[in-house]
Formats: structure tokens, sequence, C-alpha cells
């Protein structure tokens, strides 16, 4: 009999209170992978018409996966709120809203990878509210440092759809069995390889990048003969970062000049997935669960990989 999501209750502290969570991010990436893999037949591709809160173009697909999202985790009956890249502010589940967890997310990554069949992503992560719970939740329960996440992890939509995350007991990744329509333990206990792999960097930037990293690209490059790979959806790269050993970074640069990655639903998840799979999260000079956050939609420079990689190019 195959390891499922229920697995996850006996993981570390956070275990069994995660594990209904974590089945409803399972949920809404069923139904999110079949709303892509028909997408274009229904003419659900392009741009929904509005911006989200960065200024960005919303694809018809980012909308519709952000309503898939929220509505599994309303069904869970365990998160008071939801904070995503595709709602300014914070959305409270009313009906739920005495309950413990809130989450964090980006429902759908890499989204300019669609028009092209491009993988694509979810990340998410999960913190404890810190106002009482006869309050209503607020955004400062949101405005916590990835040392406070409990879980984290996200979703792959490639030939297989992953479902990959920690409640802080490591890292592990599940594969969606559509035969028995569940997703299936597939990659237990992924750990970083320590050398080799790739950099993984939208190197086209480069002229722009801020705290000398073209320089510091270069010397990595000499140093560890790394290949270069680069999806530009942040899932993808991740994970393939994960699983082969290198380094993904987004840094500073002269048009995103605090970064360009997303703290609380972007850096922070993916920080703590590259931590418990034995790697280093760096935002410059600080990890990036030390980060103390100030906004929902606050960005940071990133710098993720394994240690050796992520020092040589930070030294
Ligand atoms: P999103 O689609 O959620 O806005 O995220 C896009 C992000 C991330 O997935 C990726 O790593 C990065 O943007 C790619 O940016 P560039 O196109 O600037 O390389
Ligand atoms: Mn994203
Ligand atoms: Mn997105």
């Amino acid at each position: 009999m195959p390891s499922t999501l229920n697995n996850i209750a006996k993981q570390g502290e956070y275990g069994s209170a995660m594990m209904p969570v974590i089945q409803g991010v399972g949920r809404a990436a069923i139904e999110i992978a079949a709303v892509l893999r028909g997408a274009v037949l229904r003419g659900a591709l392009g741009a929904a018409g509005g911006e989200n809160v960065q200024g960005e173009q919303q694809q018809m697909l980012d909308v519709l996966s952000d309503e898939i999202f929220l509505e599994e985790m309303r069904s869970t009956g365990f998160v008071c709120a939801v904070g995503s890249e595709e709602q300014e502010e914070l959305l409270v589940i009313e009906e739920y809203s005495h309950a413990d967890y809130l989450v964090l997310v980006d429902p759908l990554d890499g989204s300019s990878n669609l028009d092209v069949d491009g993988p694509v992503g979810t990340i998410f992560s999960v913190v404890k509210r810190k106002t009482p719970n006869s309050e209503t939740p607020h955004v400062s329960d949101t405005l916590q440092s990835g040392r406070h996440v409990i879980a984290a992890g996200y979703v792959l939509y490639g030939p297989s759809t992953m479902l990959v995350c920690s409640v802080g007991a490591g890292v592990h990744g599940y594969t969606f069995n559509p035969a028995a329509a569940r997703f299936e333990l597939s990659h237990a206990d992924m750990r970083i390889p320590e050398s080799g792999g790739y950099y993984s960097v939208n190197e086209a930037n480069k002229a722009k990048w801020a705290d000398n990293m073209g320089e510091n690209l270069i010397r990595l490059k000499q140093e560890k003969g790394l290949g270069m790979r680069y999806v530009g959806a942040m899932v993808a790269d991740m994970h393939r970062t994960i699983l082969k050993g290198g380094v993904f970074l987004y840094p500073a640069d002269d048009k995103n000049v605090t970064g360009k990655l997303r703290l609380l639903y972007e850096a922070i998840p993916m920080g703590f997935i590259m931590e418990q799979a034995g790697g280093k999260s760096m935002s410059k000079d600080i990890a990036v669960l030390d980060i103390e956050p100030e906004a929902l939609h606050q960005r940071v420079p990133v710098y993720l990989g394994s240690k050796d990689n992520v020092d040589s190019l930070l030294g």
C-alpha cells in the first residue's frame, strides 16, 4: 500500500494539525491541474483584464487558480484567512474566522509559461495566528518570519502533478496517481546534493544586477563548473535545484530594486523547503527565514541552493 498525504499526520510536532490543510492543497492541485490541462480548448488562456496589487496583468488562470485554492482552504475548516498574490488584502474566511491557521499562497507561479505549455506551480506556507481566536484575523498575523512557519511546500504542474511539502520534519514529494485519484509518496526525504547541478537565473538581467552579482556569478561558474537551466517558473527551477543540486537566484536589479520575488508566498516557503532539504536560503546578507516581514506583498532578493554554492556566490 503506498503512503499517501495521510502520512503527514505522523511527521513532526505539527504533522497531525497540518494534514487536513495539506490535503486541501492537494485537492486544489488536482482541480487546478485539470483546469490547466483543458484551458486552451476552453479559451481560458490569456489576460483576465485586471491587474493584481503588484501591477502585473492577471491571467484568467491566475484568477481561477486563486478561486479554487481559496475554496479548498475554506473547506478544510482549519484556515481563518488566506493571503494571496492575487488579492490585495488578506482574505478572511468568515465562517471559520476563529480557526488557528493562516495560509499564504502564490496560486499560479510562472504564469508567463502558460502560453507556451511550460511548467507552472503553486507555492504555499502556513502560520499560526498571533491574534486571539475570538478576534477577526488581521494582516499582522501574516507578518511572521520564516522561523514561525509550520508547514510549506509547492505543487509542480509538469508531465505529472507533484506536491512537495514539509511540516518541519524533512521534505517529502508526492506524485498524483490519476488511476487511484490520490497523491502517493514518490520522493521520500528529498535532500539537495552538496555539489554539482545547475545555476538557475535570468542572466539577461546581469548588467542590471545589484550587489556585484554579475562578477560573483562569473566566479561561481569558474569555481564550480555548474551547468545552466532556467525555466522562468520558480517552482520548476527550485524543484530541479533540490533534486539535482546547484543554486537558484533572483537578485535585486535596476528595475526590481528590492528584488522581484515575494517574501511571504515565494521566498519564505521555498526557503523553508530548501533548509529542510539540507540547503541554504539567503537574501543577500540575511537568511530568508530570518527576515521580519513588513508587508503582505513585500519583495526580496533570493539565493537558494546547496550551502557551498550559495556561500561561493555571496562570498
Ligand atoms: P508569478 O507568475 O507568480 O508572478 O511568478 C513569476 C516569478 C517566478 O516564478 C519566476 O522565478 C520569475 O518570476 C521569473 O521572472 P523573469 O521572467 O523576470 O525571469
Ligand atoms: Mn510566483
Ligand atoms: Mn503567481
